[in-house]
């Protein structure tokens, strides 16, 4: 008897679980909604969410604060006439490969605030959106390929576990200029950690992670960047050099375990937000003298006070 039950369960259960959708309510919105248009709304038990969308064109489909543990293959499949699409507080675990295929989005998919562990290839390579976001999840590990060929130019994967930056991840995604990890926990920058092609300039933002360490061979490939921000980390040193040929715009260090730098700042037209640091009052006075000529402007009002500079 109890062997049969076995059995029964462990054959049962792949089918009832391949439904993504169970009682979940799905919105539409549509770009200027009429005074008296009440905006879409339906409840579906589905495993593939298409075709209970409406034939209009949605602005925004949404689903929130639903539970939904897994996103099968073909749960978002073949959506393209939407400007976002929300899975928001849902309680996502694990998404298949093959969940978004197709989908083409004109502005931002978004899974933020879910319980997502890990990003596999597969997922997304498919999906052509210009922004992702994947913020306030428990992510640690991503495939080498996970982001290969998407038209993406932001992703925002802020508030997760990242123990590491792979230097793989957007070699090939070739537009990207937007790239968040604040509040992860990075602890090391390695060389060349940013390998996109035709690096444009973009806009990177490590900052409350614990990394203490910078590679001095981190951006060697690097021409520009608009904005680096390593604020909230655990720097008590800089590699000589480490900016050495790469043009920064603004450069953020502030609130590290800085002493004393000697030629690591950004060089001139840059800004260098280097405050909350324990600065040793001679070197500073030293960058100081540098100030709009080997370096760009420094900010560091507490410190320069501190130091009567
Ligand atoms: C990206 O595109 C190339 C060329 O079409 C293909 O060989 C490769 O498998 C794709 N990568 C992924 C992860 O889909």
């Amino acid at each position: 008897m109890f062997v049969t039950l076995v059995i029964l369960c462990v054959f049962a259960s792949p089918a009832v679980s391949q439904l993504t959708f169970r009682n979940v309510m799905v919105t539409c919105d549509s770009e200027q909604p009429l005074d008296d248009d009440i905006p879409f709304g339906t409840i579906v038990t589905t495993n593939k969410l298409k075709p209970h969308l409406p034939s209009t064109d949605c602005f925004k489909i949404a689903i929130q604060y639903a539970t939904i543990h897994t996103l099968y293959q073909d749960a978002l499949s073949d959506i393209t006439n939407a400007n976002y699409l929300f899975l928001e507080n849902d309680n996502i675990e694990e998404i298949e490969p093959g969940a978004f295929k197709n989908v083409k989005l004109k502005e931002a998919l978004s899974l933020q605030s879910n319980n997502i562990k890990e990003i596999r290839r597969g997922v997304f390579n498919d999906v052509q959106v210009p922004v992702l976001i994947l913020s306030y999840n428990l992510i640690a590990y991503i495939d080498y390929h996970a982001f290969d060929n998407m038209t993406l130019k932001s992703i925002h994967l802020d508030h997760n576990k990242l123990p590491r930056i792979n230097p793989f991840w957007f070699r090939h995604t070739p537009k990207l200029i937007k790239l968040n990890f604040q509040h992860n926990l990075i602890e090391q920058v390695p060389e060349f950690a940013f390998q996109m092609e035709k690096l444009n300039a973009p806009r990177i933002d490590l900052s409350h992670n614990q990394i203490r360490e910078v590679s001095g061979d981190a951006f060697a490939n690097t021409k520009r960047l608009d904005f680096l921000s390593l604020a909230f980390n655990r720097l008590e040193s800089l590699e000589r050099n480490w900016l050495k040929g790469v043009k920064v715009n603004v450069l953020d260090i502030s609130h590290n375990r800085l002493r004393c730098l000697r030629d690591e700042l950004a060089g001139p037209f840059s800004t260098n937000f280097i405050d909350k640091n324990p600065w040793s009052c001679g070197c500073l006075q030293d960058m100081k003298s540098k100030e709009s000529t080997v370096f760009g402007s420094i900010v560091a009002d507490e410190a320069f006070r501190r130091c009567n500079i």
